[in-house]
């Protein structure tokens, strides 16, 4: 596995990098914008493709590169699915996977720093965000914190983890880079309590100053989604409403951007064709599927995904590549269903 650990002095934040080979997929996990300069360079100089961004929680000490690496790289952004940022590309579960080529990250939902605050478990290494740091643990006194679920969240699903587990966190502001579970254990003093009520009381005591970027960057982090109006001035865009009228047309073909995991935990629409984002760009090039499919049936290609977000991208791309009929639906799958649009099983 390809890994690195990268740090942002001013926000004291970890980003990492990883990817199962060179010249593989790279996912990236809390990125901070006035570094996506540099993440970019190390992708390109490590020959990997970026193709996930994601943030472990919205963050209210750093502004997030999510938006930038999307606009550069056109990856996929993900959060969980409480994330009261705008859009995102993808939003996981408790029990969810995130997966790039040849890694699998566990999906584990740790609330109490933030409500949206989530854990990724590899088999030998956990990213806790800020649910659980090096001799630390997050503060639980904003953006709807609550010691007790941290408590529930560290206590009941992070310290269950093997002791060996390498504890990767999103911060560190003494210059410590990893731990373990069993270190945290034993001598994060945050955890030598005897009780839930014991961490409460802890927690509620602490009397933290704000953090410094906190009236910028979360109002900035909870608008990191892609300008849509912009496909929808273009005429590429229908509305969840329209698209409805359009099932069963034989001039229109529906194609899922989304991955197979959010088809069967979310629904299709029916008769769509799966087309998984990643792999768009071979199938809208000459010889590609979709390609041949639009210049030999004159079909209208209508893409969706979950928020509007890769099919905005996905449009951009098969406009680009000569297919001028290709349009999308206005807030994916989200929309559809607000607007009552009926969905089958996979
Ligand atoms: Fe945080």
């Amino acid at each position: 596995m390809i890994f690195r650990q990268l740090f942002d002095q001013v926000s004291g934040t970890y980003s990492y990098v990883l990817a199962s080979r060179p010249g593989g997929e790279a996912l990236i996990i809390d990125p901070v914008l006035e570094k996506v300069d540099r993440y970019l360079q190390l992708v390109h100089e490590l020959d990997l493709k970026l193709v996930k961004a994601l943030d472990t929680h919205l963050h209210a000490d750093h502004i997030t590169g999510l938006g930038a690496l999307r606009d550069r790289t056109h990856c996929i952004t993900v959060m969980g699915e409480q994330t009261k940022a705008d859009v995102v590309s993808m939003r996981l579960g408790d029990g969810d996977k995130l997966t790039i080529e040849g890694l699998a990250l566990d999906v584990v939902y740790t609330p109490g720093h933030t409500d949206d605050s989530y854990s990724f478990v590899m088999p030998d290494r956990v990213f806790t965000g800020d649910t659980l740091l090096i001799r630390g643990t997050g503060r639980t006194d904003f953006q709807n914190g609550d010691p007790r679920a941290e408590y529930q969240s560290i206590f009941g699903r992070l310290l269950k983890l093997p002791d060996a587990t390498l504890v990767y966190p999103a911060h560190d502001y003494k210059g410590d880079t990893v731990s373990t579970i069993g270190e945290e254990k034993a001598f994060n003093p945050r955890l030598q309590v005897k009780s839930v009520e014991e961490y409460v009381d802890l927690m509620n005591s602490l009397k933290l100053p704000n953090p410094k970027m906190m009236d910028v960057a979360v109002p900035a982090n909870m608008k990191v989604g892609l300008a849509q109006e912009e496909i929808a001035r273009r005429g590429w865009a229908v509305t969840a409403q329209d698209a409805q009228r359009l099932v069963g047309q034989p001039d229109v073909a529906f194609i899922d951007l989304r991955e197979r995991s959010e088809r069967e935990r979310h629904g299709v629409i029916a008769c769509s064709l799966h087309v998984p984002y990643p792999s768009l760009q071979e199938t809208i090039r000459s010889g590609g599927i979709l390609y041949e499919l639009a210049k030999s049936t004159s079909k209208r290609l209508l893409f969706y995904c979950a928020f509007g977000e890769r099919s905005a991208m996905a449009v951009q791309a098969a406009q680009e590549a000569g297919l001028t009929a290709a349009c999308h639906i206005d807030g994916g799958l989200d929309a559809w269903k607000k607007a009552g649009g009926l969905l089958a099983d996979r």
